[in-house]
């Protein structure tokens, strides 16, 4: 063998290893320490739940329950809590969960309850069996039912867009907030909520999605038929483009659909949605906010972090071995290449992540650090810990 070869065998070694060299538990200890800072930059005398900090700016622009993200600062503070066991976590977890307590007593003006409840209290009474984050959790669950249309099969995901829209709309976020009916279904909050989550999971898989399994953001029906009427967007480029957290919505939406019901049709869905993605994902694995969008700079990380997470269950629960390891290495390759400082914010500022892309049309948080990112970001290297042991 001549030197040439052993060169060039040398460097496919090099570059086929470098994901497995990731180091996951420096990238979440990297985490858990960005996460300290933070909580001692908030004001202690008022609750505020951080939600991002823009690029030209190191503090946090903070929200309170109403905000569709409030959940995640808990939600990363029990993540936290569970990996350390350092009780300042949990202290803070329970407070800031607390500080959502106002959704349990009020009607449903929007899907995202699933968001703010399940991240902050499910992942709460996961951790910890505390009886009142449960009762509060199966309360929000029936709250999130009553936005349920039985003639559509969907919940109506915007109450507020009804004017610009129409009467239902149902976007692929909401696929993430069928989490919290199923999980109520399961702890005495009757059957009724799990065959809501599954309807509206099928009535998704069937007319949300384009012919190459990119799916709309937006799916609009009509209340008397039942029937779709169109697909349009409110976060992507255009209507027939491909947002990519819709995309990474729509990956974890039916993954976690699968793994609640083992439905094939939600397995085949999410399976279709992430080789869809994977095929037209730029080489760095790291997606522009729009795959239809012109400008090709703007990166949205907290699709990655979200879709990462996702393939790392979907991995788990899929029969083919070959497709199974792919999906692994994908989302370990993922992680690892956000994992450096030109990802990472580190002194820039305390969340973990540069980078997302919020809402591009409305010209909100771009380019910028959002708490999601950071709260699947982490949820990924957990979940990427657990399969390494
Ligand atoms: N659920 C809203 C978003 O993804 O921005």
């Amino acid at each position: 063998m001549s030197v040439r070869v052993l060169y060039i065998l040398f460097i496919v070694i090099f570059l086929s290893c470098k994901s497995t060299r990731f180091n996951v538990d420096n990238s979440i200890n990297y985490c858990l320490n960005q996460t300290k800072k933070t909580i001692e930059l908030l004001p202690s005398d008022s609750i505020k739940i951080p939600r991002s900090v823009h690029k030209d700016s190191s503090n946090w622009k903070c929200v309170n329950y109403k905000d569709w993200t409030s959940g995640f600062w808990p939600g990363i503070l029990w993540y936290a809590y569970e990996y350390s066991h350092d009780s300042s976590y949990k202290n803070a977890a329970d407070k800031y969960s607390n500080e959502l307590n106002p959704l349990v007593y009020k009607s449903a003006y929007s899907h995202d309850l699933g968001f703010k409840m399940y991240c902050s209290f499910g992942n709460g009474f996961r951790i910890t069996q505390n009886e009142s984050y449960k009762k509060k959790l199966l309360v929000t669950a029936d709250t999130l039912a009553t936005l349920y249309n039985p003639k559509v099969g969907t919940i109506l995901s915007w109450p507020v867009y009804v004017k610009q829209f129409g009467p239902h709309n149902t976007i692929m976020d909401n696929m993430m907030n069928l989490e919290l009916l199923f999980w109520a279904a399961k702890n005495g909050g009757g059957d009724e909520l799990y065959n809501i989550a599954v309807n509206h999971a099928t009535k998704t898989a069937n007319n949300h999605f384009r012919d190459d399994y990119t799916c709309y953001h937006v799916m609009l029906y009509d209340t008397v038929t039942g029937k779709k009427i169109k697909g349009v967007t409110h976060q992507g480029y255009n209507d027939s483009s491909t947002w990519a957290r819709g995309q990474a919505w729509a990956i974890y939406g039916f993954t976690m659909c699968f793994r609640e019901t083992k439905n094939p049709l939600f397995l085949t869905t999410a399976e279709k949605a992430t080789d869809t993605y994977l095929h037209i994902l730029p080489s760095d694995l790291i997606p522009n906010w729009d795959f239809n969008a012109p400008d090709e700079h703007t990166k949205d990380v907290s699709a990655l972090c979200i879709i990462a997470s996702a393939l790392l269950e979907l991995s788990e629960l899929i029969s083919d071995k070959a497709k199974s390891k792919m999906y692994r290495k994908k989302a370990e390759t993922m992680l690892y290449n956000i994992s450096n400082k030109k990802f990472q914010s580190r002194n820039i500022n305390s969340s973990f992540l540069l980078h997302s892309t919020g809402n591009k049309p409305a010209g909100i948080e771009i380019d910028a650090s959002i708490i999601y990112a950071d709260y699947y970001y982490l949820e990924a290297l957990l979940r990427l810990k657990k399969l390494q042991k």
